[in-house]
């Protein structure tokens, strides 16, 4: 779940970086480039959320009820190289239970603590700029259309040898979207601070070098 450099960011100075977008954006991509960029320590928030899903799930657990997606919050025992963690199944459970206020206030210590270690870190997320660490000292808010996030997604499951079908993952890229967005508490939202960086058109490289430049250039400024 997170990544943990040998020594202290260069400049030994504290550097908050918070990168929020939907599912399939880059955004994992981008925070881990950052992190290396930087040499930050990096969580990837959706990996919280993604093992309260297996947990559940491995229990048999009920997504429909919050109270039983509270109960599988205690993800010690997850072990964070598990493949199914990456897998649609929890994915999908993953993006239901995360509109529970008690699952989402269950995780959220953790994810401050990470955001306030003495030399900062980058966190990727949904909430990051907005909720999780809003005195950040960088926000990216990092999309793509759904159309090219599905195609993407296509090709990392297909990489990894499972079955994908262009049409079903839109769908699913759709809905999750519109599960992210419009839940009651944390939705997935541009913090006013936070800088748009659009990777439809830029592949990895081209979007890691985009992400490096506008973030230098915010703390430049600060
Ligand atoms: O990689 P992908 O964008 O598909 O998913 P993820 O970032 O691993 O997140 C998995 C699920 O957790 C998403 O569907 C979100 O609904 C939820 N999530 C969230 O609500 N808040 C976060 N800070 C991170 C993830």
């Amino acid at each position: 779940m997170t990544e943990q450099p040998d020594n202290e960011n260069a400049t030994g100075e504290r550097i908050l970086i918070a990168v929020d977008g939907p599912a399939a954006s880059g955004k994992g991509t981008i925070a881990r480039a950052l992190a290396r960029h930087f040499n930050l320590p990096h969580m990837d928030t959706g990996m919280l959320y993604r093992a309260v899903a297996l947990n559940l799930w491995r229990w048999g657990g009920d997504m429909a009820s919050e109270f039983e997606a509270l109960r599988a919050c205690d993800v010690a025992a997850v072990d964070p190289d598990d493949p199914e963690l990456r897998s649609e199944a929890v994915s999908s459970i993953a993006s239901r239970i995360s509109a529970y206020p008690s699952v989402r206030a269950a995780l959220l210590e953790r994810q401050r603590e990470f955001a306030g270690q003495p030399g900062g870190a980058v966190l990727d997320g949904r909430d990051i700029g907005t909720v999780v660490a809003p005195e950040a000292d960088a926000k990216l808010f990092v999309t793509a259309s759904a159309q090219i996030r599905a195609q993407r997604r296509v090709r990392e499951l297909l990489e990894r040898g499972l079955p994908a079908h262009y049409e079903d993952v839109l769908v699913d890229i759709r809905a999750r979207d519109e599960r992210d967005m419009n839940r009651a508490t944390a939705p997935l939202a541009q913090a006013a601070d936070a800088m748009l960086l659009d990777t439809s058109d830029l592949d990895v490289d081209g979007a890691i070098g985009e992400a490096v430049r506008l973030v230098g250039e915010r703390l430049a400024v600060r």
